[in-house]
């Protein structure tokens, strides 16, 4: 068997509080491309927390983060983005009432001598959007008329216009009905085997067994376990996220990041 490769990103000693809230200590996380991380842990356990430091939302206070092997500075979500780490936040963020065109351009708008090139928008809009297979009869209407499952795809084909290497999913499939939930995963599939790294928060352990490939548990803030899904039942992630078996339940294997 060949070495894993190198992580794409890797957090290491990462703390941040809020007030008197430690919100996260001494965390760890390794990510590799081509590969669907599962975050997951309780209500509070830090999750988020995580990926707004990774996202460049909401820096930490301290630790370090890798990108390619370097030490890079997360400071804000442009630098995040520059590198190549997209974010698709539990709310979306999308503009209700403007078109799939306008939420997809909204801020990097394609411009012909200084006018919006309508056109070229709409084409690539509708390029990138059939490689995610989504179906709507016109890009012209509101995201407001969209189901669940299209507004996520939107959210999702947004963050992937910059072209990124690692995409951060926060809860994508939280408000979903089962099929645009299969659809959603469906989606993280096709993004791993682009060769794309993805970290998926989600409370939903079906859908860790059914697509990702590693686990990360977070438990009060800190790291409560690592588990390659493959060898690992429900029940053990679950007594990981609960506290029942604590760290004896950590995979050995793989050096804490
Ligand atoms: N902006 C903030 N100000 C104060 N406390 C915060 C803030 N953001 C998060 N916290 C606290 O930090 C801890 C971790 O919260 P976080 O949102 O990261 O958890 P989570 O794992 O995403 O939970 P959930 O599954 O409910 O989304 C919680 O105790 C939370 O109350
Ligand atoms: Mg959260």
């Amino acid at each position: 068997m060949s070495p894993a490769p190198e992580p794409l990103l890797r957090a290491r000693h990462v703390s941040k509080r809020f007030g008197a809230v430690r919100a996260l200590t001494d965390v760890g996380l390794e990510l590799r491309a081509g590969e669907v991380m599962a975050l997951v842990g309780d209500n509070g356990a830090g999750k988020s927390t995580l990926v707004s430091v990774i996202s460049g939302a909401d820096p930490a206070d301290e630790g370090v983060i890798e990108w390619k092997g370097r030490p890079v500075r997360l400071g804000h979500p442009y630098a995040a983005r520059e590198l190549g780490i997209a974010t698709v936040y539990q709310d979306l963020a999308l503009c209700e009432s403007l078109d799939v065109v306008g939420n997809l351009f909204l801020g990097r708008e394609i411009r012909r001598a200084g006018v919006l090139d309508e056109v070229a928008m709409e084409h690539r809009a509708r390029a990138l959007l059939d490689t995610l297979a989504f179906r709507v009869a016109s890009l012209r209407v509101p995201v407001s008329a969209l189901s669940g499952g299209q507004r996520q795809t939107v959210a999702l084909a947004r963050a992937l216009l910059g072209d990124p290497e690692l995409v951060l999913l926060d809860e994508p499939t939280a408000a979903l009905g089962v099929e645009q939930t299969v659809q959603v995963l469906d989606l993280i599939e096709r993004l791993r085997d682009r060769g794309l790294a993805v970290l998926l928060i989600t409370h939903n352990l079906a859908n860790v067994k059914a697509v990702a490939d590693q686990v990360t548990v977070l438990r009060l803030g800190r790291n409560n376990g690592f588990f390659d899904v493959n060898t690992t039942s429900q029940e053990q992630i679950t007594s990981s996220i609960t506290g029942a078996t604590d760290n004896t339940a950590m995979r050995a294997a793989r050096a804490w990041p």
